[in-house]
């Protein structure tokens, strides 16, 4: 098939190059001019595993090319929509860039064509497209909600071995055409009306985050008892009706999807009458959380004033430079205020102008991150910081106190190495070693 993706953030360069792999002519478009010529010269822009490899695999087999506007007559038989709905100030989605495009759309696509959205929309976006669509005189063009639930940091794998695939359609010839472009993968499809796949997405995602604020609760309960969250989780996590996945306590969830969306989720209620209280807590819980090493190194220093603070770890999980709603930033903020000296260290986030008034420099080494430093703070669980040789680190600390944002540290081991270990939710204690799903 003849596929055109609009826009190339993380999903739409990944589906793209995953659509050419699976045997499409594929054309990316993205307004981004130093983007779309770094694409041409075999250049991915974002950190993203295996997405370079694949970048240079289909650029060599002619199977993708990169432009910067919409060509004038395509003979695309799907566009795929997969530009950014960041969030307004009030929360809701901002949907001005996916109307920019279905107005480019609506002029240049043949006759049949399907329009897919996969940038996430709020309930009702499909239909009102192709109303629009019907305004301007485009009835023959088809539309569709085709969710993507690709995780940065395991993008290509996700698109190749997908849960499931939803398939939000209007008529039986789209069904059809998507069967097609997404030939040669193995899962479930769930065919829907366009509504219900757009809420399938925003569920999904709100699911996910409040098993998160969940555990993230049940683990400061935890510490105020002498439990250990992580035996919990365990514990929790065996029976199949709760299930293992995303039950880490931590410092929260970040990134550029669950705290959008659950707050565009809140919102959409919040428009049609409805309070979600539940979700409205998930995402206040979440705020909450991430500063949670504040309390602690308030009691172990009364004042931060001109202490030295390392965050390891910038980007909001391991595997990808995104820095976008990470934790590092909301406390980086809350330790400047504090009065603290912040260092920011990461294995592949370079700089965090963008997000931080007054940034410090990102350090890539953590032996030359943590010297000197009063207390550090585990942010972000990369394998480069598990793997430190903790007893150089220590000698190396003002003060060798560590707080583990996300429980990944053996307690005992960090101990006998000479840190003084705080963590989230009472994993303090040695607890009786188990194996986690
Ligand atoms: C998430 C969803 O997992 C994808 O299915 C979805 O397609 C994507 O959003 C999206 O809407 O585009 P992503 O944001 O890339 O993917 O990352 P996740 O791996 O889901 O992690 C999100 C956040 O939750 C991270 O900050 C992570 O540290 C945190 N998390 C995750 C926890 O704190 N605890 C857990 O147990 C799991």
């Amino acid at each position: 098939m003849n596929v055109l993706v609009v826009g190339t953030g993380y999903v739409g360069l990944v589906t793209g190059l995953c659509f050419a792999k699976l045997g499409h002519n594929v054309i990316c478009v993205d307004k981004d001019v130093h983007k779309i010529n770094a694409l041409r010269n075999g250049k991915v822009p974002i950190y993203e595993p295996g997405l370079q490899d694949l970048l240079v695999e289909q650029l060599g087999a002619r199977s993708i090319s990169f432009v910067e506007v919409v060509p004038e007559s395509t003979k695309a038989d799907v566009a795929v929509i997969a530009v950014g709905t960041p969030a307004l100030p009030s929360g809701e989605a901002d949907l001005s860039a996916v109307y920019a495009v279905v107005t480019e759309l609506a002029c240049t696509l043949p006759a049949q064509a399907l329009v897919a959205i996969k940038s996430t929309v709020p309930v009702g976006t499909a239909q009102r497209i192709k109303d629009r669509m019907v305004r301007v005189g485009r009835s023959d063009l088809h539309v569709a909600s085709v969710p993507e639930f690709l995780r940065e940091g395991s993008a290509v794998y996700d698109v190749f071995h997908p849960y499931r695939l939803v398939f939000g359609v209007m008529d039986s010839r789209s069904v059809a055409v998507l069967r097609t472009l997404h030939a040669g993968l193995d899962a479930p499809v769930v065919v829907t009306d366009p509504a219900s796949a757009e809420m399938i997405k925003y569920a999904s995602n709100a699911f996910l985050a409040t098993k998160i604020s969940f555990i993230n609760e049940i683990a400061n309960i935890c510490g105020c008892v002498g439990a250990d969250v992580t035996q919990v989780a365990y514990g929790m996590g065996l029976d199949p009706r709760i299930g293992p996945a995303f039950l880490r306590a931590g410092l929260g969830y970040g990134g550029s999807c669950f705290p959008k969306d659950t707050r565009a989720l809140v919102n959409l209620a919040g428009e049609n009458g409805y309070d979600f209280q539940l979700l409205r807590a998930v995402v206040e819980v979440n705020q909450r959380q991430r500063l949670a090493p504040i309390i602690r190194l308030r009691e172990e220093f009364g004042s931060l004033r001109d202490k030295v603070v390392t965050l390891l770890g910038v980007a909001f999980k391991p595997g990808t430079d995104d820095v976008r709603e990470s934790p590092a930033i909301d406390l980086c903020k809350a330790l400047h205020t504090e009065g603290a000296r912040v260092r920011l260290c990461d294995p592949v986030v370079t700089n965090v102008d963008q997000y931080l008034p007054d940034a410090p420099v990102v350090i890539k080494d953590p032996y030359k991150a943590l010297d000197g430093a009063d207390a550090a703070v585990l942010v972000t669980e990369w394998p480069e910081f598990l793997r430190l040789d903790w007893a150089r680190a220590a000698t190396l600390m003002r003060h060798p106190y560590v707080f583990d944002g996300r429980n990944v540290f053996e307690p005992s081991q960090m101990r006998s190495k000479g840190l003084l270990l705080a963590n989230i939710g009472g994993r303090g204690h040695d607890a009786i070693p188990h194996v986690m799903v």
